[in-house]
């Protein structure tokens, strides 16, 4: 199964997966395409160095969202994309969009959604005094870090906690979660039910 991962930054969660690829294997998924907004993106000099091809498209030029998803839809059907996998993608998918890929698109929030949404998930839990926070793997719906959720972790934020430190604690979460949860899609074992997922199995 052909799989596309969608970037922006640095692309730790990118890596997190070319590894799960390399060495556990993905359960047959393959990462085929690395997408980016940003041409500055770290992650694409990720993608290159495993070999994987890389699409990039700036929003500069496109008059509307809807215009500049197809292109992108243009060329997930050209590699046969079956999942999208957002990982720090800091772009709104379109509705045309998000209704082509239905129940296939996946992304990576760290927070315990509904909790802590938006660009700074780790942070406002902190901030807020949280006692807990987490990570949060779900299919992606029109409404911004909402949609079914696929798996969660907590993360308990301690008294000597730094945001540095919070951070650290989560992106380790999400670097093995992410790779588990794309598993499960590809196994087949993900049934979207309203607005729950339920798991093959468990
Ligand atoms: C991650 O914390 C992810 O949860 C959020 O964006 C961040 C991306 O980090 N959606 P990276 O680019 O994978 O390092």
């Amino acid at each position: 199964m052909n799989i596309a991962v969608f970037v922006s930054g640095n692309g730790t969660n990118l890596q997190a997966l070319i590894n799960a690829e390399r060495k556990e294997g993905l359960s047959g998924g393959k990462i085929a395409l690395v997408v980016s907004n940003k041409p500055e993106a770290y992650a694409l000099g990720r993608a290159k160095a495993a070999g994987i091809k890389t699409f990039v498209l700036e929003k500069k030029g496109f008059a509307s969202r809807e215009e500049y998803d197809k292109k992108t839809l243009e060329r997930l059907r050209k590699e046969d994309i079956e999942l999208v996998v957002l990982a720090g993608f800091m772009r709104i998918l379109s509705a045309g969009f998000i209704d082509e890929y239905a129940d296939r698109i996946i992304n990576i929030h760290p927070s315990l959604l509904p909790d802590f949404k938006g660009a700074h998930g780790i942070k406002d839990a902190f901030e807020a005094g949280a006692g807990t926070t987490g990570v949060t793997v779900h299919f992606v719906a029109e409404e911004l870090d909402s949609g079914p959720v696929i798996l969660q972790e907590e993360v308990k934020i301690e008294q000597e906690d730094t945001l540095e430190r919070l951070e650290e604690k989560i992106h380790k979460v999400e670097h093995k979660l992410y790779p588990k949860a794309v598993r499960l899609f590809v196994e087949g074992k993900l049934k979207v039910e309203g607005k729950k997922v339920k798991i093959k199995g468990e």
